[in-house]
């Protein structure tokens, strides 16, 4: 397993290329097994992830290639389809579950495994379960896998989500893209990821209105046809980026960036006393002056502020001047950063779903541990800042959500070096 090397630089100066959003990513490839026609995506990142979805989606006899070193990937889906989502991949990756609606509304059948534990909660698939059963589907939990029917195929239906889940929305829009009547989705997410994946699925053909509220209409249509679609900026790497000037000092503009995919991330930054301002290539950060503020964060389903930006504020907030409260309600175990910060000299306390952070004058660099996607790269964020040198075990989390990141701190002036597994 390859470990990064950090050594704390001082200020860092420079622009960071901002990449297409994982997270959309993710719900666009599966979009595929709606048509038969080819889907091309562009602005596609460079992931690990997305390499598990292409072999998830190949198992179900896709046929994903990638062209432009991977920034392009072409699909289509018009051969034999296999219904059945393999525990072996979809263990591996919690967002495999998107397939479930597009196999159901394509086929009117589908057998998917249950992702399996995650490190930052249970996730359980109720929510997805219970949003495809209003549009007709009968599922049943059986040795792990979810088995999917529809007898005559998918009926547009009015169903409110007991929480505004994102995949379920997801899962939601692209079956009822396809069911016969008008679906309407009370309760859907907001998030960006959610106007995008409606983005594509209305060039494809689906009669969609309301994507970013909490109240999307589709009415089903016969059939979609293919489509060329750019995937949307990613605000979690985006917001990843602005906190290395916040916490390192500098000025760093991150290119492609848009603060009104992340306004609640920004707001509180503003807050901490740091300068976020809209370029026309991009985000342009800075650190006013003096250290950071204390600011207290709350996560909440978008237009709240990020759970997927938690970790990374905490590494911030570690250096504040003051004491900071993070409260995290989306998952119920995603503060596993604080005991290796712990180690790296902060001051934290973590009760339940609540971390106090009582601010420190400098981190010292330390040997950390990654456990999941955003507590390697909060780590990374926290050695950049640290006197001395921090070295970062088990990024083959980072991997899954961040494209060459070593490169691209490198090109800011940061000390950062991967060290391969033997
Ligand atoms: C998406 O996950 C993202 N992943 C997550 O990003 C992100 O943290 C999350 O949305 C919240 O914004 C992708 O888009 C691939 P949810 P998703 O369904 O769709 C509970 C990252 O770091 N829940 O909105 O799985 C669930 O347990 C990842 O990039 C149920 O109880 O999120 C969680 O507590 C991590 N039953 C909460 O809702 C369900 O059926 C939010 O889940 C579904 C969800």
């Amino acid at each position: 397993m390859d470990s990064i090397i950090v050594r704390g630089n001082g200020p860092l100066k420079g622009q960071i290329p901002i990449a297409g959003a994982k997270n959309a990513c993710l719900a666009l490839m599966p979009a595929t097994l709606l048509s038969d026609e080819p889907l091309t995506l562009t602005n596609a990142p460079r992931l690990s992830d997305i390499r598990t979805m292409s072999e998830l989606l190949a198992s179900l006899g896709a046929e994903i290639s990638t062209l432009q070193e991977g920034k392009v990937l072409a699909a289509s889906c018009h051969g034999e389809i296999n219904p059945v989502a393999d525990y072996d991949i979809v263990r591996k990756m919690r967002a495999s579950n998107l397939v479930l609606g597009p196999l159901l509304a394509r086929l009117g059948h589908a057998v998917v495994s249950l992702p399996g534990g995650c490190a930052i909660g249970a996730r359980p698939m109720d929510i997805h379960v219970d949003a495809l059963t209003a549009l007709g589907a009968e599922i049943e939990l059986k040795e792990g896998y979810l088995h999917a029917k529809t007898r005559g195929g998918l009926k547009g239906a009015t169903h409110e989500m007991r929480f505004a889940s994102v995949g379920a929305t997801e899962n939601f829009l692209m079956a009822a893209s396809l069911a016969k009547g008008t679906s309407v989705l009370k309760n859907a997410a907001r998030e960006p990821e959610i106007v995008d994946l409606a983005t594509c699925l209305r060039a494809m053909g689906a009669q969609i209105e309301g994507d970013g509220t909490s109240e999307i209409v589709i009415e089903g249509v016969d059939r979609l046809h293919g489509a060329t679609h750019p995937v949307v900026a990613d605000r979690i790497e985006l917001g990843t980026y602005m906190l290395v000037p916040a916490i390192c000092g500098g000025e760093v503009e991150c290119l492609g960036g848009r603060v009104d995919l992340i306004e609640s991330f920004c707001e509180r930054l503003d807050a901490a006393g740091i300068s976020v301002e809209q370029t026309k290539d991009g985000v342009k950060v800075s650190r006013k002056n003096g250290r950071v503020r204390a600011v207290d964060v709350v996560t909440e389903p978008f237009p709240g502020f990020p759970t997927d930006l938690q970790a990374q504020m905490m590494a911030l907030l570690c250096t504040a001047e003051g004491t900071s409260v993070l409260e995290e309600k989306i998952f119920e175990n995603r503060f596993m950063h604080a005991p290796e910060l712990l180690r790296m000299g902060a001051n934290i306390e973590v009760h339940g779903g609540h971390a106090t952070v009582h601010g420190v004058e400098k981190l010292k660099g330390a040997r950390v541990m990654a456990t999941d996607l955003r507590a390697s790269v909060s780590l990374i964020l926290a050695g950049l800042a640290a006197e001395g040198e921090t070295v970062v075990s088990r990024v083959y989390h980072l991997d899954r959500g961040y494209e060459r990141v070593e490169d691209k701190l490198s090109a800011v002036g940061a000390q950062i070096e991967r060290v391969k597994a033997d």
